[in-house]
């Protein structure tokens, strides 16, 4: 099939990648001109494992290009997917300006085609309920007609396994209302759902076992539903254990030991029960909003909602609170952040609890100072009013420090030379963001160890030294 993907961002372009692996030829289209311009020298404009890596296989083989001739290419394609952004605004509820842009896009490209034929828009942006309904609506009352069939595709990749993810999805839904979409749907995902695409060494090896991907039908509101419904339990999830983390501290438990026991429960899962200092990024916070928002519309109360969005944002807070408790007052101490990515493997930092943070200990009067593999630049470009010094590794991170926090679980931080750290901090307090550390061990170091939830480890530590 000749596809036009719309948004070349963390959805799109993975997107894009993946369609070309499995055998379409595949145009990728921006307005951000200098993403088109990165992508055609075939540079990702986004740090995720093993992309780059794909795009420009794909490219050389011819089944991938960019473009930012927008209309044309929509003008070639069979299938039409959007993936713009669709951000939260001030009051929560969705902005859907960059849907609505894409909308008229669609149909002048549309209309320049003098032969009216079938067209496939596929919505893989997480967009309120009824959008679909809306544009397939939009669409028919406009010179088109019916000749456009909208279906509603939610994406559930994450970013940092966000190849695998496509490739090898726990399940593919789309919300429909018209059959026709049917045969073209299946064209589109047929070797994903069988899995018969090549895993060449570039790409990560198919799961064992994983033979068929299955694929749900469904009406568009209960398509866009999913989406929302999904990522409002995540967060629950993730919340639920924060929750339990700040009791297990205050009697004396280790959260970790605790979720342990809970997550082998298999009506429960081991997934999602990291206690930590909350989520973040681009989607769980925005998504869950938004559909606090939409129960509000509609007369609801969310009361689990809302409550796990409260626990989130106290979350962030523990970690000044624990600052405050160890050193007093932060007016002129020097903290170090370790990692800035709202999680480990990607650049991704919007809704980044490191961000919250660093404007908390800024307004506190501290000296903050941060370090994270990939993700400084975003850092720097999106939040110019913090006044943060980057370090250039870890080490030029903690010297002059009195602490250290934790804040992005990335692998090469677990195997980090604590010692070597210690000896050039100022102070001696680590404060273990995401529970990453041993207290033990972090204790031989020399430091002063606090986790998340971890009372037990952690007075042990104090108690042995
Ligand atoms: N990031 C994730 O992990 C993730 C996962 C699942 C679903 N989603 C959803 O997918 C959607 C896209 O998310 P993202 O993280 O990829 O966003 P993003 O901001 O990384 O990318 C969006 C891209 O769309 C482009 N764009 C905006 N308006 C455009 C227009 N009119 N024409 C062409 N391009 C346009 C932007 O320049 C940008 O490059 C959102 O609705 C998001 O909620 C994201």
């Amino acid at each position: 099939m000749r596809i036009c993907v719309i948004g070349t961002g963390y959805v799109g372009l993975v997107t894009a990648a993946c369609l070309s692996h499995i055998g379409h030829l595949v145009v990728g289209v921006d307005v951000n001109r200098r993403k088109i311009a990165r992508l055609r020298e075939g540079l990702s404009p986004i740090y995720e494992p093993g992309l780059e890596r794909l795009l420009r296989v794909q490219m050389a083989a011819g089944r991938l290009a960019f473009s930012e001739d927008v209309e044309s290419a929509i003008v070639e394609a069979d299938a039409v997917l959007i993936a713009v952004g669709t951000p939260p605004r001030v009051d929560g509820h969705v902005d859907l300006r960059h849907i609505e842009a894409v909308l008229q896009t669609l149909k002048r490209a549309f209309e320049r085609v003098a032969e009216r034929t079938m067209r496939l828009v596929v919505s893989k942006s997480t967009v309120p309920v009824g959008t679909a309904r809306w544009m397939a609506e939009w669409f028919r009352t406009s010179s088109l007609g019916s000749q456009v069939l909208v279906v509603s595709n939610p994406e559930f990749l994450r970013e940092g396994n966000a190849v695998h993810d496509c490739l090898y999805p726990d399940r593919i839904i789309v919300g429909a209302e018209d059959a026709r979409a049917v045969p073209l749907v299946h064209q589109l995902y047929r070797p994903i759902l069988e899995q018969t695409f090549p895993t060449p060494d570039y790409i990560p090896p198919r799961p064992d076992g994983l033979r068929h991907v299955p694929l749900l039908w469904m009406d568009w509101d209960s398509a866009e539903m999913a989406k929302y419904a999904s990522n409002a339990f995540l967060a629950l999830k993730i919340s639920f254990a924060n929750e339990i983390a700040n009791i297990c501290e205050r009697v004396g438990a280790d959260v970790l030991r605790v979720m342990e026991a809970v997550g082998l429960d298999h009506r429960i899962g081991p997934h999602y029960l990291r206690a930590g200092i909350g989520w973040g990024g681009s989607c769980l916070g925005k998504d869950l909003l938004a559909l606090i928002r939409l129960a509000e519309h509609i007369g609801y109360d969310p009361a689990l909602l809302r409550a796990a969005y409260a626990t989130n944002v106290a979350q962030r807070r523990i970690v000044i609170e624990k600052l405050r408790a160890a050193l007093g007052s932060l007016e002129g101490r020097t903290i170090g952040l370790l990692g800035l990515a709202f999680k480990p493997n990607t650049d991704d930092i919007r809704d980044a609890p490191s961000m919250a943070i660093a404007r908390a200990l800024q307004d506190a009067g501290a000296r903050v100072k941060v370090y994270d593999p990939v993700a400084m630049e975003n850092a720097k470009a999106e939040h110019p009013d913090l006044a943060l010094s980057y370090a250039v590794d870890p080490i030029d991170l903690a010297r002059e420090c009195d602490a250290l926090v934790l804040v992005t679980e990335w692998e090469e931080f677990r195997h980090l030379d604590l010692a070597a750290l210690r000896r050039v901090m100022r102070g001696d307090l680590l404060l273990d963001g995401r529970n990453l550390f041993d207290p033990e061990h972090a204790r031989r170091a020399g430091f002063t160890y606090m986790g998340i939830g971890r009372a037990v480890s952690a007075s042990r530590a104090h108690g042995a030294g």
